[in-house]
């Protein structure tokens, strides 16, 4: 065995990270991030960020703000894509998508707003299909997307991409999973009034970015992390086909690496850092549920 595999690295299938804490690990993804920003200015040339919603990203927004503040970090040749909407959601509501994103970064920043595209939550039913064939073009036209920052739902999903997508999914309309719609109930004061449906890039449009940084905070996301990140690649688990990727990386705190194969065996770990080694925990398949029909 090459001397550089650690023994982390047998566990994982996809390249992982674990941090103290968030905050550590966010500045070495807004590095990544703007380095290439930097890099690119230099050679008077465009980005393409793709860029996720949830908590998960807020302080990595934070710290990219902190940097235009402070670090003149300019976003002018920067072109973002949001991987997904609510549907039914006008740009304005509180718990839009686009309406997450303006608060979150794009007012704090110089991106010119024609520059930012987040997909529309009000597009007509029978328009569609059609308009997420468009969002595709657009990624396409822009030079396709160069790092894409994804978190993952307790589904495992990725974007809004639930089990039972496929690893060749495009951005298309989807069912919002009943676990989903729990999670977003307490934003939207009852499961009642979460969308049942949404628009989302596909796996397979995710998969196309050159580079994917997956966030991961917390005990909560600790199962669903180990099922993605050593678990076989499964559409009970989207987050799993990020395996095939040839540039992910998995940035994660030590609470969400818990229930990770690298924990349990890398006991060097627990002297210096203060990890807490806990027994794994069984990996449970992940029940399939068929996909809901669309409206
Ligand atoms: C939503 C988003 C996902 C996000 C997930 C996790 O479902 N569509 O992109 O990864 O929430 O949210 P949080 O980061 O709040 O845990």
């Amino acid at each position: 065995m090459p001397n550089s595999v650690t023994e982390a690295e047998q566990f994982e299938k996809i390249r992982t990270k674990v941090f103290h804490g968030s905050e550590t690990a966010v500045q070495e993804l807004a590095s990544i991030i703007s380095d290439l920003i930097r890099q690119r200015q230099s050679d008077d040339r465009r980005v393409v960020l793709g860029l996720a919603t949830g908590s998960t990203p807020v302080k990595l927004y934070q710290e990219l703000i902190r940097l235009h503040r402070e670090g003149g970090l300019s976003f002018q040749n920067v072109v973002t894509f949001n991987l997904d909407e609510y549907y039914g959601l006008s740009p304005d509501h509180p718990e839009s998508y686009r309406h997450f994103m303006e608060v979150q970064l794009f007012r704090h920043v110089d991106l010119p707003p024609e520059q930012a595209h987040v997909p529309d939550g009000l597009v007509e039913r029978d328009k569609v299909f059609e308009y997420c064939a468009d969002y595709e073009s657009q990624i396409e036209e822009a030079g396709g997307i160069d790092i894409q920052i994804v978190g993952i739902g307790r589904t495992g999903h990725i974007g809004f991409n639930e089990p039972g997508s496929g690893p060749d999914s495009r951005t298309r309309m989807v069912a919002l999973d009943r676990l989903t719609r729990r999670d977003a109930a307490r934003d939207f004061r009852g499961e009642a009034n979460v969308p049942a449906y949404a628009i989302t890039m596909g796996i397979g449009t995710i998969l196309q970015g050159r580079q994917i940084l997956l966030l991961g905070w917390g005990e909560s996301k600790a199962l669903i992390l180990r099922a993605a990140i050593e678990g076989p690649e499964t559409d009970a688990v989207p987050a799993s086909f990020l395996q095939r990727h040839p540039d992910c990386g998995c940035y994660i705190d030590q609470a969400a690496a818990l229930s990770l194969g690298l924990l349990a065996s890398a006991k060097n770990l627990s002297s210096d850092s203060g990890t807490r080694i806990i027994p794994r925990t069984p990996l449970l398949l992940f029940w399939w549920r068929p996909a809901r029909p669309m409206v």
